[in-house]
């Protein structure tokens, strides 16, 4: 018998990236793949890339150039390279020549064409490279492989019309398109049917959701909806953009007991200056606004961000306002990052760009101002109680982990034969290491803890 053929995915960049590489495993899987740990001994090895920044493209580069020794051992492995990075404009032809070894390029418009494009390359057609000016309709014909379980993600939007003049995204996911809310309340249903514990919505801007549906539906309406679903889980989702985040939706996330006391709302920066130019469409002072406006009606809400250092003309006042805001919200976590330039971007083209060793300084003030607001935060829980839900089992700590609603990380010992990944657990925090919690065990229980 021929043993069966293997696959292996790398992605990079975001969570949506991450569910993309699910649909793309999803498909090698329909064709009789199966998945490998490795990347040496596998008969097909798709990159699914990013552009957001430099380095991330750097990396996947640099990775699928290695690739080049391998495929020299084994000379019927298939690669794939696709994503963000190759539906940049001029990308995946500049790719085709530098890698004459890669065998497929799609881009993030015609994720749909990967199965035709392997099955010709698998029949010996010659190389397939083909990509989509613009993008196509929803497809809700993919299959998927998930593989965070108790994690579930769900799209319910694509692409971005936001053109922050910094981003790239806008350029390489297209318009915003929303998926019909049936549609993504079915498939919500069915993965807590299934057994997901924690279901993730996604989409570049969720608080757009609906808008291009021409009928009243919105992400607050859609909330409001899978809180007819019963069963034993929680909600996220992520992102909202705060220009666009309304009061109604933190209303019905109050309303819906299963949705998370936690909101992603990143800011990027503190300066109006700053905002104005990033074309983010709100001030210091309206973000503020609406962070007190969520805590008037969610009051435990942990708020989380994004932040950007050396957008071009950042002063280092502009910088100051930028860790005065960080002060005054008090985010639970966020992720920093210094501006990098994008071709095609608006900001790309600004003069005044900062020189790197002053967004170095900038970066390492501002990390460390977060890390120590994370640890003050993190420092309260000392001998209380939290419910968390187990996600996955630490190898090096040789402890399993879990989230509380609010996002925090707890490590904790298991000693029953059961495996916890998945439960719902309470557990008592017995001692708090900078940013790690460590609890143990009260009792198992069930996802309505904000009660
Ligand atoms: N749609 C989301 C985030 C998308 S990208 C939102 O609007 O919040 C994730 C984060 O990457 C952004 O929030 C931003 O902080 C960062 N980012 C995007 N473009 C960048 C660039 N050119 N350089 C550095 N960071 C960037
Ligand atoms: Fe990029 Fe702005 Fe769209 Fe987010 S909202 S994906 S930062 S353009
Ligand atoms: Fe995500 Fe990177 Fe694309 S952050 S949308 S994979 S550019």
């Amino acid at each position: 018998m021929a043993t069966q053929k293997t696959y292996h995915i790398v992605t990079y960049g975001c969570q949506m990236n991450i569910h993309e590489s699910e649909k793309l495993a999803g498909i090698a899987e329909k064709l009789g793949f199966i998945h490998t740990e490795t990347v040496e001994n596998a008969d097909l090895v798709v990159f699914n890339t990013c552009c957001i920044r430099e380095n991330a493209e750097h990396r996947a580069a640099g990775n699928i150039g290695a690739l080049k020794q391998i495929k020299r051992k084994n000379k019927n492995m298939i690669i794939a390279v696709c994503g963000c990075l190759t539906q940049q404009k001029g990308t995946a032809e500049d790719f085709a020549k530098k890698f004459p070894f890669v065998d497929i390029f799609f881009g993030t418009h015609n994720v749909e064409e990967f199965e035709t494009l392997l099955l010709n390359r698998l029949n010996g057609k010659k190389r397939q490279i083909s990509l989509w000016e613009k993008e196509g309709n929803v497809n809700e014909t993919l299959p998927k492989k998930r593989t965070s379980y108790p994690n579930a993600w769900v799209n319910v939007m694509y692409g971005c019309n936001n053109f922050c003049t910094y981003c790239i995204v806008p350029y390489v996911r297209g318009r915003e398109r929303s998926r019909k809310m049936q549609d993504v309340v079915n498939e919500v249903r069915g993965l807590v049917l299934e057994g997901y514990k924690e279901i993730t919505l996604l989409g570049q801007n969720v608080n757009s959701y609906g808008k291009d549906l021409g009928d009243d539906t919105n992400f607050a309406s859609l909330i409001r909806a899978l809180g007819e679903i019963k069963g034993d889980y929680w909600i996220r989702f992520m992102t909202s953009h705060p220009k666009d985040l309304s009061e109604d939706l933190v209303i019905a996330m109050k309303e819906n007991p299963h949705v998370c006391h936690s909101l992603h709302l990143p800011v990027q920066a503190g300066s109006n200056a700053v905002l104005h130019a990033m074309n983010r469409k709100y001030t210091a002072e309206d973000y503020l606004n609406k962070i007190q406006m969520l805590r008037k009606h969610i009051p435990d809400c942990s708020v989380t961000s994004d932040l950007m250092v050396g957008f071009p003309g950042e002063t280092e006042e502009d910088f100051v306002d930028t860790m005065k805001l960080v002060s005054s919200v008090r985010y639970l976590n966020a992720f920093t990052f210094v501006y990098s330039r994008r071709k095609g971007t608006v900001a790309d083209k600004m003069d005044c760009q900062v020189p790197e060793e002053t967004k170095k300084d900038r970066i390492m003030r501002l990390i460390s101002l977060q890390n120590d607001i994370t640890r003050e935060i993190s420092a309260e829980y000392q001998g209380k109680e939290t419910v968390i839900l187990c996600e996955d089992y630490d190898e090096k700590k040789q402890l399993y982990l879990g989230r509380n609603q609010y996002g925090l990380m707890v490590y904790f010992a298991w000693r029953q034969e059961s495996i916890p990944v998945g439960k719902f657990l309470r557990v008592k925090i017995t001692e708090v290491g900078g940013i790690s919690l460590y609890g143990e065990v009260l009792e198992e229980t069930q996802w309505l803890s904000h009660q």
